[in-house]
């Protein structure tokens, strides 16, 4: 355990929709569709934290607490270039963002027998033939479903139409797409994302650094808000998430077990934590996403290893990972070795 004060937090939220909770006096759960944690980056933050359904403002204390003078103004302003690297980064444009062959796998399963399946299940429902209800039809319904849920709280009839295992099929072609569009299925995703990097490893080292008594104390937080897109090459970058296999169109049935699940990763209000600690053999740090503990690849054993070592993991970043370069780079040019 780590008892000692925290430097600071640095918070990154993905923040794609902001809700009007209405506060029920009574304390009652909302009828939820079953398959509410299956909408991928269009879940609810809800479905990861069930315990805001209770109450909306609640702190899990014994994880994290807030620093004791967190209440002193603040300052913000809007930084695209640091929080959307994704549009200035040629090589994630034209490799990715406008590279037709990009998400072929996407498009695979959308084609494939699982996906034909859900359509033969939906269509017999709906009394409709077959090649009347296409793949983007079905995946318009399970968004209505998502979306009547994240928006107005309600329980909409088109999520009848889903059982577990469609739900699963389609909440796998969403962790397809942002896998192949933004995370580990193309390196420069995940490279375009260094300018951030860097800027949270220097807010970091800042927090960080010895100082005289007389100094003042470094900055008790820094929150930088974003969207999913930014998040994600964020987190691949770090090593997060990457499982052994690549999920593919084709191998569905043996991914069940993925890390990669983008309802539990980035529902909406999706955030991660970097908390510095003060610690007697140096500053510590903790990554947390959505409050939940995380542990970064090389110290799977460490809650919190030292700050010195993980800086010595991401060595090859923190002295490389350079936006220019790796964004000019030819597509076929390979990029540094990102394995942790
Ligand atoms: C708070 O966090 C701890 C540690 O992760 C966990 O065991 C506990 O279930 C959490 N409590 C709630 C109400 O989520
Ligand atoms: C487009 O994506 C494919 C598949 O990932 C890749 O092989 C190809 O090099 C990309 N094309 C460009 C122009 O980057």
């Amino acid at each position: 355990m780590l008892h000692i004060g925290t430097h600071g937090f640095l918070w990154l939220a993905a923040l794609s929709l902001i809700q009007t909770v209405e506060f029920c006096s009574s304390a009652e759960i909302p009828d939820v569709p079953s398959i509410a944690t299956y909408f991928g980056t269009k879940t609810r933050y809800e479905e990861v934290k069930p315990n805001l359904l209770r109450d909306p403002l609640t702190v899990n204390t014994s994880v994290l607490r807030p620093p004791p003078d967190s209440a002193q103004g603040y300052n913000h302003e809007v930084d695209d270039e640091l929080m959307r690297f994704f549009e200035r980064c040629r090589g994630y444009v034209e490799g990715v963002e406008n590279n037709h062959t990009a998400l072929l796998e996407v498009e695979k399963f959308k084609h494939g027998e699982e996906m034909q399946a859900v359509r033969r299940r939906l269509a017999e429902k709906l009394g409709l033939s077959l090649h009347l209800l296409t793949p983007d039809l079905v995946e318009a319904a399970f968004f209505i479903c998502s979306y009547e849920l994240s928006i107005k709280s309600i329980h909409s009839p088109w999520c009848f139409l889903f059982d577990e295992s469609d739900a699963k099929v389609l909440e796998y072609s969403f962790d397809l797409k942002q896998f192949w569009k933004r995370s580990h299925g193309h390196l420069i995703s995940s490279l375009s994302s260094c300018p951030l990097f860097h800027h949270i490893f220097r807010t970091l080292d800042k927090a960080g650094r010895p100082r005289r008594s007389t100094e003042a104390g470094p900055e008790p937080a820094s929150v930088l808000v974003g969207h999913a897109e930014t998040l994600i090459p964020l987190i691949s970058l770090l090593g997060l998430y990457k499982d052994q296999t690549l999920p593919t169109a084709s191998n569905y049935h043996s991914q069940h077990g993925r890390s990669f699940r983008t309802s539990r990763i980035i529902p909406y209000a999706a955030n991660l934590l970097f908390v510095l600690y003060d610690c007697q053999r140096g500053p510590r740090l903790q990554l947390l996403i959505n409050e939940t503990p995380l542990r970064f690849p090389n110290f799977q054993t460490e809650d919190a290893p030292l700050y010195r070592d993980v800086r010595a993991a991401y060595r090859y970043l923190l002295d490389g990972c350079d936006f220019n370069t790796e964004c000019e780079r030819k597509p076929e040019g390979r990029g540094p070795n990102t394995e942790l």
